[in-house]
């Protein structure tokens, strides 16, 4: 029988801790630019906007790593806990798996059909199509607004229930996930 090394059991590895701290921060940071992008005084709210977008497609490319490393890398083993709290869990995380891919390609499809490029900072690209009507588009943007309150509700569920297991319950499902142990 081929062993599993403890190591893999008993924590989430460097990778897919970096990948789990960096996108948290960088979903907060859309969120945060894309609900205030209309505070910005006007010379700079291009700038914040692009931010904004580019954040966004930084965050595409990360998950589809992400996505990668989880397939192949055995996460460790759930902390036991009633098998109805276990699925929750599961669901918590695929929910949010799902939610961080529709959330930005929402706003992609949102940006496209508003006829606007992207400046990624080290290259660009052109508007792809011309700008559709704002009847067509309002609900995309709606969409995309309304996503993301999901994913960031979600995310806040997710971590109260982390700390939870780390206040409450005592067990290590917050320590093996922490960035510096
Ligand atoms: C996880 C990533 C993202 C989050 C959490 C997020 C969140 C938000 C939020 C909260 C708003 C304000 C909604 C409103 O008041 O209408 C917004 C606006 C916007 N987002 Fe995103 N966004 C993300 C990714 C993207 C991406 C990848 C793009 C395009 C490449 C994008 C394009 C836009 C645009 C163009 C607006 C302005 C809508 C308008 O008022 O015209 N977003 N986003
Ligand atoms: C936008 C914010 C966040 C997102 C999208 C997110 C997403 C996820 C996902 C998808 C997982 C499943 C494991 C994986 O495959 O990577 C996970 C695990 C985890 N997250 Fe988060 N997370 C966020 C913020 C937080 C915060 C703020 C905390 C702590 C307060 C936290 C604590 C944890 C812990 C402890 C695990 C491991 C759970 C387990 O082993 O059962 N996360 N997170």
């Amino acid at each position: 029988m081929t062993s599993v090394p403890i190591a893999a059991r008993e924590s989430y590895d460097p990778i897919a801790r970096f990948l789990h701290w960096s996108m948290a921060l960088l979903i907060v940071l859309a969120f945060l630019l894309g609900l205030t992008i209309d505070a910005f005084p006007s010379t700079w709210k291009r700038a914040a906007m692009e931010s904004h977008k580019a954040i966004g497609i930084l965050l595409i490319v990360l998950l589809v790593a992400r996505c990668g490393w989880r397939l192949t890398h055995r996460p460790p083993e759930p902390e036991a806990s009633s098998p109805l709290l276990a699925v929750a869990a599961r669901l918590g995380h695929a929910g949010l798996y799902v939610l961080m891919l529709v959330v930005p390609v929402i706003g992609l499809v949102y940006a496209i059909k508003r006829g606007q490029g992207l400046d990624l900072g080290l290259f660009s690209i052109p508007p792809l199509a011309a700008p559709a009507p704002r009847a067509e588009t309002r609900p995309i943007r709606e969409w995309h607004e309304w996503a993301s309150y999901t994913l960031i509700a979600l995310a806040v569920l997710h971590a109260v229930a982390a700390l939870w297991h780390h206040t409450v319950r005592r067990d290590d499902t917050l320590r093996r996930m922490l960035p510096l142990r």
